[in-house]
């Protein structure tokens, strides 16, 4: 039961992120850091190159280091009167993901994404500041397909990034689907 259950929802995921991220529009993107002892946010934009060119470039100054405890929430929030929480919110542990990646195969569609463009992309330890550079969006854009599967309308996608079991920073990517 529990294992159809995982499977079940491991598929809708798969299908959800892949359908969003084919129809999706970036409109912005912020970091945060929740605890400024231990993580800096020294830059974090989009930029549109051109119309069919955006990337985000994120640089975050980890203070204490090295971390061996990393865990991941990714939630997705909808904008109705404010952003309200939709449908998605999982935690992974990301130190025991990196060391077997496919034994998370929605983590796993995340890290194909990014993987090439961030230094986030090894086993722990890390002992060095976090880059995301140049992360392109056209590529998603450009997986247009078929029908909508859930509304129209603006989304928030927020990662909130906890070490030793205490977040430590935000980072929101809004988007819009039309
Ligand atoms: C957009 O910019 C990229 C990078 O500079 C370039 O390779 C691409 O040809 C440009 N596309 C258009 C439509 O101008
Ligand atoms: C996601 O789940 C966690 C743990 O159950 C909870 O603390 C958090 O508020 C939830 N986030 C959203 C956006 O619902
Ligand atoms: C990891 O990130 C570095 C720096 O961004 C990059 O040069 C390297 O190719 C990446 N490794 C993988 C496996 O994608």
């Amino acid at each position: 039961m529990k294992l159809n259950l995982s499977v079940a929802f491991l598929m809708i995921s798969i299908y959800f992120f892949t359908e969003v991220y084919s129809l999706v529009e970036f409109t912005n993107v912020q970091c945060e850091s929740l605890d400024k002892d231990f993580a800096l946010v020294e830059y974090c934009y989009l930029k549109s190159v051109n119309r069919s060119y955006k990337y985000v470039s994120i640089k975050v100054n980890l203070l204490k280091r090295p971390i061996n405890k990393v865990k991941v929430n990714f939630a997705l929030y909808q904008r109705l009167n404010g952003y309200k929480p939709f449908l998605y919110n999982i935690t992974f542990d990301a130190c025991r993901f990196l060391k077997s990646p496919k034994s998370n195969p929605v983590a796993l569609y995340f890290y194909n994404f990014y993987k090439e463009y961030s230094n986030m992309n090894h086993t722990c330890p890390y002992d060095h500041d976090i880059v995301l550079d140049k992360l392109p969006y056209h590529s998603i854009n450009n997986k247009v397909t078929k029908t909508l599967p859930f509304p129209e309308g603006s989304y928030m996608f927020e990662v909130n990034w906890m070490a030793y079991g205490i977040p430590r920073a935000v980072t929101k990517f809004y988007l819009s689907l039309s």
